[in-house]
C-alpha cells in the first residue's frame, strides 16, 4: 500500500497496514523489542471475527507488523461474532504469556464468554493452553458480559481483572468488575467484586486495568452506555487484595475528547508506566454511524501516543505524553506579542504542533482557534471549549481547564488525529477529524488578550 498518497493515515499514531483495529492488548518490551498486539480483523475494515493483530518496533514510532498472534481457530473462540477478545500480557520466566476472552455465539444466540490463556518463547507464536478455558464461566449466573481480563503481578502472588454486566450490556445491566487471585497462572480462584455499581456508572466495564502509583491503586475501564457516552474513566484508591475491597479516593476521565476508549498501562523499561488507548470508541462501529472514511485507504482504527502516568498534587492521574512524538517535527515558526482583536491565518496543513501561550490572569481574556470546519478551540479566560463539527453539525463538546497565570494551548494534528490539550497533566482531548483538504488554522484574539507567544512546528 502505497502510504505517502494517504490524506487520513496519521503518522505518529499506530494504525494497522490493513484492515481494523479496536484495543491495545499488550505492549511489552521483550527479547530486544517492543511488540505491541491488538484487536485485530485482517480481512476488511469493520469489526468482526477478531484475532490478536501483532507489530513490532524498535522506537515505539515505526511499526513493522508481524502476523496473527491469536487466531480465532479453537471451539471456545472461534465465531465470526466473537474471537479472541481483549486482554493482556505478562512476562515470566522469560516467556510471554497472553490473557484473552474467547468470546462464542451458541446456535441459540447465547453468548459465551471465558478467560483463556496463551504462551510465547518469542513474542511472535503463541500457544493456547490446552487446559482452556481458565475460567470457563462468571461467579455468578446473573452475570452474562465477561470478558477484558488484565492480569498483574503483585510480590508473589497474580491477579487478574474481568470486567463483566449483571444483566447485560445492552439489557440495562450493571457494570461489575471481578478479582481473581493465582499463583501459578492457570489456577483462577474468584476473590471479589471491587467495583460494582447501581448500573448508573455504565451497563458493563470493559477493559479494566489495574495498576500502583505511589502508595495507591488505580482502576479504571471503559463503561458501556454511561451518560457520556462511551469513556475511558478511573478511580484512584487503596485495594486490599486479600478481600478484594476497593476504596477509591478519586476519580476522572483519562481524555475528555470523544476518541479514547479501553485504556490501558504497560510498564516499559525505558519510560516507565505508559497508557495507551484505542482512539476511537463505539459510535465508531458502522452500525452506529460509520463516518470517517478512511476504508477507501485500506485500515480503519488508530492507537494514542503513549502517555506516562503519574499522580498529581491533588491526586489526580496524569499523563504525560512521551516526548517520541516531537522527533518528526522542524521548521520552527515563532510569533510573538500578538495583539488584541487580530484576525490570523497562521497555517493550512494538516500535520503540525502548534503552541498559544498566553496569559489567562487579563479580564476578559478571549482566544479563539479554528481547524478548517472541523473543531473550534475557544478559550474564555481559564476555561477552554472544544467543539468538534462533523458535516457543519456539532458532534462533540469538551472543556478543558487552563493553567492560573501564564497558560498553553497546545494542538497536535498528526492527519486524521487531532490532540488538544492545555495541562500536560490532565487535561486532554483526542479527536478524529477527517480532512478533506488541508487545514486551514485560523486564529483570533478578543480585546483584552495578550497571546504572548505562537509557535508552530511542520513535520518534515
Ligand atoms: C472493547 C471491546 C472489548 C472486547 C473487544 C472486542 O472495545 O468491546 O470489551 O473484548 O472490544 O473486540
Amino acid at each position: 500500500m502505497r502510504r505517502e498518497h494517504q490524506t487520513y493515515r496519521p503518522e505518529l499514531h499506530f494504525t494497522p497496514e490493513k484492515g481494523w483495529i479496536n484495543d491495545p492488548n499488550g505492549l511489552v518490551y521483550f527479547k530486544g523489542r517492543y511488540h505491541l498486539y491488538y484487536q485485530y480483523n485482517p480481512h476488511h475494515c469493520n469489526w468482526d471475527s477478531m484475532h490478536w493483530g501483532h507489530s513490532v518496533s524498535t522506537d515505539l514510532v515505526s511499526w513493522e507488523y508481524a502476523g496473527i498472534a491469536l487466531y480465532p481457530d479453537m471451539p471456545y473462540d472461534g465465531h465470526p461474532e466473537g474471537g479472541c477478545f481483549s486482554g493482556s500480557v505478562l512476562e515470566k520466566d522469560g516467556r510471554l504469556y497472553a490473557f484473552y476472552t474467547g468470546s462464542i455465539k451458541k446456535p441459540d444466540g447465547t453468548v459465551v464468554q471465558s478467560q483463556c490463556i496463551a504462551w510465547s518463547e518469542d513474542g511472535y507464536h503463541f500457544e493456547k493452553s490446552p487446559h482452556n478455558p481458565i475460567i470457563p464461566c462468571p461467579p455468578m449466573d446473573s452475570v452474562t458480559d465477561f470478558r477484558d481480563p488484565k492480569v498483574i503481578r503483585v510480590a508473589d502472588n497474580y491477579y487478574m481483572l474481568v470486567g463483566a454486566s449483571e444483566g447485560g450490556a445492552d439489557h440495562g445491566g450493571k457494570g461489575r468488575l471481578f478479582l481473581y487471585g493465582s499463583r501459578d497462572l492457570e489456577n483462577w480462584e474468584y476473590i471479589g467484586c471491587p467495583i460494582a455499581t447501581d448500573g448508573s456508572l455504565g451497563t458493563m466495564f470493559e477493559c479494566p486495568d489495574l495498576f500502583p502509583l505511589g502508595d495507591k491503586w488505580v482502576i479504571s475501564f471503559s463503561p458501556m452506555y454511561h451518560e457520556k457516552m462511551h469513556q475511558a474513566i478511573y478511580f484512584v484508591g487503596d485495594m486490599d487484595f486479600s478481600s478484594a475491597r476497593f476504596t477509591p479516593v478519586y476519580s476522572g476521565q483519562l481524555d475528555l475528547g470523544p476518541d479514547y476508549y479501553a485504556a490501558q498501562s504497560y510498564h516499559l523499561p525505558e519510560h516507565g508506566l505508559v497508557s495507551i488507548a484505542w482512539r476511537n470508541a463505539w459510535q465508531w462501529m458502522p452500525w452506529f454511524c460509520g463516518w470517517g472514511d478512511t476504508v477507501q485507504e485500506g485500515w480503519r482504527g488508530n492507537l494514542s501516543i503513549p502517555r506516562v502516568l503519574g499522580l498529581t498534587s491533588t491526586g489526580a492521574l496524569s499523563g504525560k505524553l512521551l516526548p517520541l512524538w516531537e522527533k518528526p517535527f522542524n521548521q520552527e515558526q515563532c510569533l510573538l506579542n500578538l495583539r488584541p482583536e487580530q484576525e490570523l491565518l497562521i497555517t493550512e496543513t494538516n500535520r503540525f504542533y502548534c503552541k498559544l501561550e498566553l496569559n489567562t490572569g487579563a479580564a476578559g481574556s478571549r482566544v479563539q482557534v479554528t481547524l478548517g470546519a472541523a473543531l473550534s478551540i475557544d478559550a474564555n479566560g481559564r476555561e477552554v471549549t472544544v467543539t468538534r463539527f462533523v458535516e457543519g453539525v456539532k458532534n462533540h463538546q469538551a472543556s478543558l481547564m487552563l493553567s492560573p497565570g501564564k497558560a498553553a494551548i497546545h494542538i497536535l494534528c498528526d492527519r486524521s488525529c487531532v490532540t488538544v490539550w492545555t495541562q500536560e497533566e490532565t487535561q486532554y482531548a483526542s479527536y478524529n477529524i477527517f480532512p478533506q483538504e488541508p487545514f486551514s488554522l485560523k486564529l483570533s484574539t478578543g480585546k483584552n488578550t495578550t497571546v504572548d507567544k505562537l509557535q508552530i512546528m511542520y513535520m518534515g
